[in-house]
């Protein structure tokens, strides 16, 4: 089946990147937000009989989330045989669980929503805490590509005797197969988070570390960054030398790179799923290797 591969705003990157791995082209769309703030958008190009790669990763969902619908009935309008999205990071995956009555479980309720108007879905490390695949709540076919061997071979290149400092208990697996193949020992926090920016970490173990090692922290999303900067205090109470952070998903909220910055890491790196400034690990090639 003939592909075409289309960016929504901000992964010209990733669509160049999948366009030039599966050989093809690469669709267009007007766009145009009235001032009222609704979308206007129009087709460009031909879709009739192709399956439509849409290159969309989504953080801050809500405001994109409807461009991306409006899109897919378009395409699908067209003639498209299949909708693929590629969305490096996959939003809604953090509430999981009701905590309170009257709570939504939106990470069920965003999957049943994408769903019912993609094809398949390929991601990058989506937050699996409580669920455990994202088979169990998506019911179209999902793919993800795993950032740990490129997240290692960057440790392995810039960082010197590392101890990897996981964020919780949740991140066991996935810290000590990045550490494995770094050849480094890890631990994990043990976390307590009681509000948006409240949380409290501890590092078990850390005192066999401090003096001979370089703390690296990762974790699978930095969003208010309060994970890796409390843990960063932390580590000047017992006096360590300035970890290095690392994070697949650079969220970022508000003012939260500044006030990491601030804090006193050696260096913040990110995977590129959000742009961000701090991305220093490519994985588009990757990504694009899942499609076929
Ligand atoms: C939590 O389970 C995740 O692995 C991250 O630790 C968390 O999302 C980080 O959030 P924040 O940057 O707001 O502390």
């Amino acid at each position: 089946m003939d592909k075409i591969v289309f960016a929504l705003p901000g992964n010209e990157e990733l669509a160049k990147k999948i366009a030039a791995h599966l050989n093809c082209s690469l669709g267009s769309f007007a766009y145009h937000r009235f001032p009222d703030e609704e979308s206007y958008i129009r087709l460009e190009s031909d879709v009739s009989g192709k399956e439509v790669i849409l290159a969309c990763t989504l953080d801050r969902p809500d405001t994109k989330f409807l461009q991306l619908y409006f899109l897919s009935e378009i395409i699908r309008d067209a003639g498209a045989d299949k909708i693929t999205l590629v969305s490096p990071y996959l939003s809604y995956m953090r509430q999981d669980k009701k905590f309170n009555p009257g709570e939504c479980i939106t990470s069920e309720h965003f999957a049943n929503l994408l769903s019912s108007f993609v094809d398949e879905l390929i991601t990058v490390d989506p937050h699996l805490h409580r669920i455990n695949s994202l088979e169990s709540i998506y019911p179209i076919p999902t793919k993800v590509f795993h950032s740990s061997a490129h997240i290692s071979k960057w440790i392995k290149e810039n960082v010197e005797h590392p101890v990897l400092i996981g964020p919780d208990m949740e991140s066991k697996q996935w810290v000590g197969e990045v550490a494995k193949e770094a050849g480094a020992p890890y631990t994990v926090l043990s976390k307590i988070r009681t509000g948006d920016k409240k949380v409290k970490v501890s590092i078990p173990q850390i005192h066999k570390y401090i003096s001979k090692y370089t703390p690296v922290i990762v974790d699978d999303i930095i969003s208010t960054a309060a994970t890796m900067i409390r843990t960063i205090e932390h580590l000047q109470e017992e006096g360590s030398i300035p970890p290095v952070c690392i994070g697949i998903h650079a969220v970022f909220s508000g003012m939260a790179y500044n006030d990491l910055q601030k804090s006193g890491p050696s260096k913040i790196i990110t995977c590129n799923t959000i742009p961000h400034i701090s991305n220093g690990i490519d994985l588009n090639s990757g990504i694009a290797n899942l499609l076929k």
